[in-house]
């Protein structure tokens, strides 16, 4: 019988640090003509729950809140449904001005897009988010909103759910109305539904927490009826600190590998 053979990866060899491997990513370079190159990042007991007693704040630990921020500050846009931006109280997206100089040295605009979508119209505007007058906020919604009294810079696109694929459209009209190229989804477990279904999601950033919720009243990363058959993903990644273990997936076939780069 031959032998099954696997990696062992740690005890482990080199020490990096999240903002310099995230800063380095190939990720505009990648992007389609037709939407974002989108990563989604989301943290996970190690009994698969993405939230305990309602919130994610407890899962994750600095070393998480490291990964999320770098991300933050690599991407064009960062994009969640309503349900997430409610819970976890949104702010500006780059609350660090350190952060936003690092952008503006390499000549981008200070913060990324915030990028909010909703069914009902229902927006959460009592979060810190739309009291910023910096952040820059683009809302999906089907139907018209009054957005007009918030200080954050706020703009409205409207968009079919009458079609077969939305998110794909909406999706376009952020690569080709707001040159966004690189796209960070933060969830929540409906919306990353969503994305999987319409094929949408290129790299998913996990980190699996040391700690068990015990139930499943709480969701998984993600919710609704399972996808036709199941997706398959490469580990680009997979970094540990304190426990917790830090994993960068791809998703095969989800969009071109130009000239077969390695990051
Ligand atoms: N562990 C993690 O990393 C993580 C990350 C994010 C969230 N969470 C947790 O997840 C929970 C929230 O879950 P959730 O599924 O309600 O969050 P969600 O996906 O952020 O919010 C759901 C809402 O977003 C809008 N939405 C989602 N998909 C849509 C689509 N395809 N088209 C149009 N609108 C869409 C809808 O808004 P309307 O209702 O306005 O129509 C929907 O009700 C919270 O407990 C939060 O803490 C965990």
């Amino acid at each position: 019988v031959p032998a099954v053979v696997y990696h062992q990866l740690l005890p482990a060899s080199a020490e990096v640090q999240a903002d310099a491997l995230i800063a380095g990513l190939d990720l505009e370079e990648r992007a389609p003509a037709a939407r974002p190159y989108t990563l989604v990042n989301f943290v996970a007991t190690a009994d698969g729950s993405a939230s305990f007693q309602g919130r994610s704040g407890d899962i994750g630990d600095e070393g998480d809140r490291g990964i999320f921020h770098a991300l933050r500050e690599r991407v064009d846009a960062v994009l969640a449904g309503t349900g997430t931006l409610r819970t976890e109280r949104y702010g500006r997206i780059l609350g660090k001005a350190e952060r936003r100089q690092r952008r503006l040295d390499a000549g981008r605009v200070p913060e990324p897009l915030a990028c909010v979508i909703t069914r009902t119209g229902e927006l959460p505007l009592e979060i810190p988010l739309f009291a910023e007058p910096e952040a820059r906020v683009v809302v999906f919604s089907p139907t018209p909103i009054w957005l007009g009294d918030v200080p954050a810079q706020t703009h409205l696109e409207l968009y079919d759910p009458g079609v077969e694929r939305p998110l794909t459209q909406i999706m376009r009209t952020l690569r080709q109305a707001h040159a966004v190229s690189s796209l960070l989804c933060e969830g929540g477990p409906s919306l990353l539904h969503s994305l999987l279904h319409e094929q949408l999601v290129d790299e998913l950033f996990l980190t699996v927490a040391p700690k068990l919720s015990g139930g499943s009243t709480d969701p998984s990363i993600t919710t609704g009826e399972p996808l036709p058959e199941l997706a398959q993903m490469r580990i680009a990644w997979l970094l540990e600190r304190n426990d917790s273990l830090y994993l960068r997936y791809r998703l095969v076939g989800a969009s071109p590998r130009p000239g077969g780069r390695s990051r």
